[in-house]
C-alpha cells in the first residue's frame, strides 16, 4: 500500500519552500516540528516569527515591481492591521520592518502608546484609525494628534468629524474617508454598513472638511471584505472607487492617497493558485489608467494587510489521543484540543487550513475525521481545501501520531478569546515563539504556558480576588444609562 508521502507527492508539488519531510517527519520553514513537540508537548500553538518580515518584504516587492512595470509615480506604504493579531510579539516583529499601523478600537491606543514608550513606533509612524468610533476612541486619537502623532482618522460615519472639531487643538489634521462598498451579490445586504455612502462623500467634504482650515482630506479608503480577488466584483468596486477618487481629487488638492484595505490572501492549501504579482500589477494598472483618463495625478497607495502579515506564521499542533470507529466506515482521530475553541474560523466559517501529519509519513494512510474534545457535535474537521476527504497515516498502538494545522496566525485568538472561558472549559494551549538568531539557528521561547484551572476559577467568580471587579469605574466604553433610565434603588433599611 502507498504511504502518506506518496499521496502528498502525487497530489501536490512537494516539497514546497515551506514544507519538507526528513526521516518521515515534517519540517515547517525548516523547523523540525518533532523536536519542538518533544520539548513542549501538545496541544501547542506556534508562531514562526521570521515569516512576518518575509511577507512584509514580499508585499513591498510586488508593489515595487508593479510600479516599475507601469512607471507609476506614487509611493507605497505598508500598514499592519492590528486586529488580525494584537500580540506584542507580532507587532514588535512587524515593526522591525519599518511598517505603519491601522487600528480599529480605543483599546488599540494604549498599545500604540506602549509601543512608542518602547521605541518601536515614532511620531511619524502612520496610525490609520479605522472603525466605528465611540467617544473614548476619538478622545484617545485626538490626544495623540495633539501630541504630534501621525494619526489619520478615517471617518466611518458623518458625525465622527464633530469629535475632532471639538477635541483637536493641533494646527492641522489629515483625514481619511472610508467609502461604503457594495457587497458581493450573494451577500445578505446590498451595501456595506461600514463607511460612508458614495452619495454623501462630497457633501461631507464640502460642508465639514473644506471650510475648516485645520482639516485636510488626505485619503480615501475602501475595503472589500471578500479580499483581493480576480473577480468581476472586485474590479468593478475598485473602478467605482477610483472614479470617486478622481472626482474628489479635482475639488480637493490635498487628497493624494488611497488605502485599498487588507484582503491579500494567504495559502490555505499546498496547491498554490494565487498569482500575487499579477494581481498587484493589475491593480496598479487599473488605478493608473483611471487617473490618466481623468487627468488626475496617481495617488500614493496604502494597504493594511492583516492575514497576509501574520497568518502564515502560525501553526497549531495536536496529538491524536484516540481512534474511534463509530460504524463500519467512520473512523475518528480524536485530538487533544478543539477546533471550536482553538481554530474558531474552522468551525464558524468553514475556513480551511493546510493540515498535515507531523510524523509517520512513510506509513500507509486512511480516510479519517478529526474530532475535537468539546461535546459539541460541530467540533470536527474532515475536509480540505482541495478535497472532500481527509487522509492521515495509519498508526499502531506503539506509535504516536501528531498533526499540524498551518497558517493559523490571524484572527483565531481575536475571535475565540484568549485565556478565557471557552466551550467545555477547553484551556488555551501553550504558545511557543520560534525565531532564528543572527546565524540562522532556530531559537524557541515560551510565550504562554497552557491555561490553568485557577485562571478559569477566577474568571468564573469562584475566588475572592475575582476577575469581575465590583464597583470600580470602567475605563471602557460602557454606555451609561440616561439619568431617567437609572432604576431607583429599593430602600432596604425599612
Ligand atoms: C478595515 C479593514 N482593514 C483591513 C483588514 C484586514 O483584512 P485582512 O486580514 O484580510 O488583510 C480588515 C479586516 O477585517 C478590515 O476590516
Amino acid at each position: 500500500m502507498k504511504s502518506y508521502i506518496d499521496l502528498i507527492q502525487q497530489t501536490f508539488e512537494f516539497p514546497t519552500m515551506e514544507f519538507n519531510v526528513e526521516n518521515n517527519e515534517l519540517l515547517f520553514n525548516n523547523v523540525p516540528l518533532m523536536d519542538i513537540i518533544e520539548e513542549h508537548g501538545t496541544p501547542l500553538k506556534l508562531t514562526y516569527l521570521p515569516k512576518i518580515g518575509e511577507h512584509i518584504e514580499n508585499a513591498r516587492m510586488f508593489f515595487r515591481n508593479a510600479f516599475k512595470r507601469h512607471n507609476y509615480k506614487g509611493s507605497y506604504t505598508y500598514c499592519y492591521c492590528t486586529k488580525s493579531s494584537h500580540f506584542s510579539f507580532v507587532l514588535e516583529e512587524a515593526l522591525k520592518h519599518n511598517i505603519h499601523l491601522e487600528t480599529s478600537s480605543s483599546f488599540d491606543i494604549p498599545i500604540i502608546r506602549e509601543l512608542y514608550r518602547r521605541g518601536k513606533v515614532s511620531k511619524s509612524t502612520y496610525i490609520l484609525a479605522n472603525g466605528y468610533k465611540r467617544p473614548l476612541y476619538t478622545q484617545y486619537l485626538s490626544e495623540l494628534i495633539n501630541e504630534g502623532f501621525n494619526v489619520v482618522p478615517i471617518l466611518d460615519n458623518l458625525k465622527e468629524i464633530e469629535s475632532y472639531e471639538q477635541l483637536v487643538t493641533a494646527d492641522s489634521l489629515n483625514l481619511g474617508i472610508r467609502i461604503a462598498t457594495d457587497e458581493e451579490p450573494n451577500f445578505a445586504f446590498y451595501t456595506s454598513r461600514l463607511g460612508i455612502r458614495y452619495n454623501d462623500v462630497q457633501q461631507l467634504y464640502k460642508e465639514k472638511i473644506e471650510p475648516n482650515p485645520k482639516f485636510k482630506l488626505k485619503m480615501l479608503h475602501f475595503f472589500i471584505n471578500t479580499g483581493i480577488k480576480d473577480s468581476a466584483y472586485y474590479w468593478s468596486e475598485l473602478t467605482r472607487f477610483m472614479f470617486k477618487y478622481c472626482e474628489m481629487q479635482k475639488m480637493c488638492p490635498d487628497l493624494d492617497s488611497i488605502d485599498i484595505g487588507g484582503g491579500l490572501p494567504i495559502q490555505t492549501s499546498l496547491q498554490a493558485n494565487y498569482d500575487y504579482q499579477q494581481m498587484i500589477d493589475e491593480i496598479i494598472e487599473n488605478i493608473q489608467w483611471i487617473c490618466n483618463k481623468n487627468n488626475v495625478p496617481v495617488p500614493h497607495i496604502f494597504t493594511e494587510f492583516g492575514s497576509y502579515t501574520v497568518g502564515e506564521s502560525g501553526a497549531v499542533i495536536y496529538k491524536v489521543i484516540d481512534k474511534k470507529l463509530q460504524n463500519d466506515k467512520e473512523l475518528w482521530y480524536m485530538i487533544d484540543g478543539s477546533f471550536i475553541t482553538h481554530l474558531p474560523d474552522s468551525w464558524g466559517m468553514n475556513q480551511k487550513y493546510i493540515m498535515l501529519p507531523i510524523n509517520n509519513w512513510d506509513n500507509p494512510y486512511q480516510k479519517v475525521n478529526l474530532g475535537g474534545l468539546t461535546c459539541d457535535s460541530q467540533d470536527f474537521y474532515n475536509t480540505e481545501m482541495h478535497s472532500a476527504d481527509l487522509y492521515m497515516p495509519i498508526f499502531s498502538e506503539e506509535e504516536d501520531q501528531y498533526i499540524g494545522f498551518f497558517h493559523t496566525g490571524a484572527y483565531q485568538e481575536s475571535l475565540g478569546g484568549y485565556g478565557g472561558i471557552q466551550h467545555c472549559l477547553i484551556p488555551a494551549p501553550k504558545h511557543v515563539l520560534v525565531d532564528r538568531d543572527a546565524d540562522g539557528r532556530i531559537t524557541t521561547r515560551v510565550f504562554a504556558k497552557p491555561q490553568d484551572s485557577e485562571s478559569m476559577m477566577r474568571i468564573l467568580g469562584f475566588r475572592d480576588e475575582s476577575y469581575v471587579q465590583q464597583d470600580t469605574p470602567t475605563e471602557g466604553e460602557q454606555s451609561k444609562p440616561e439619568e431617567s433610565e437609572v432604576p431607583e434603588m429599593a430602600d432596604t433599611k425599612n
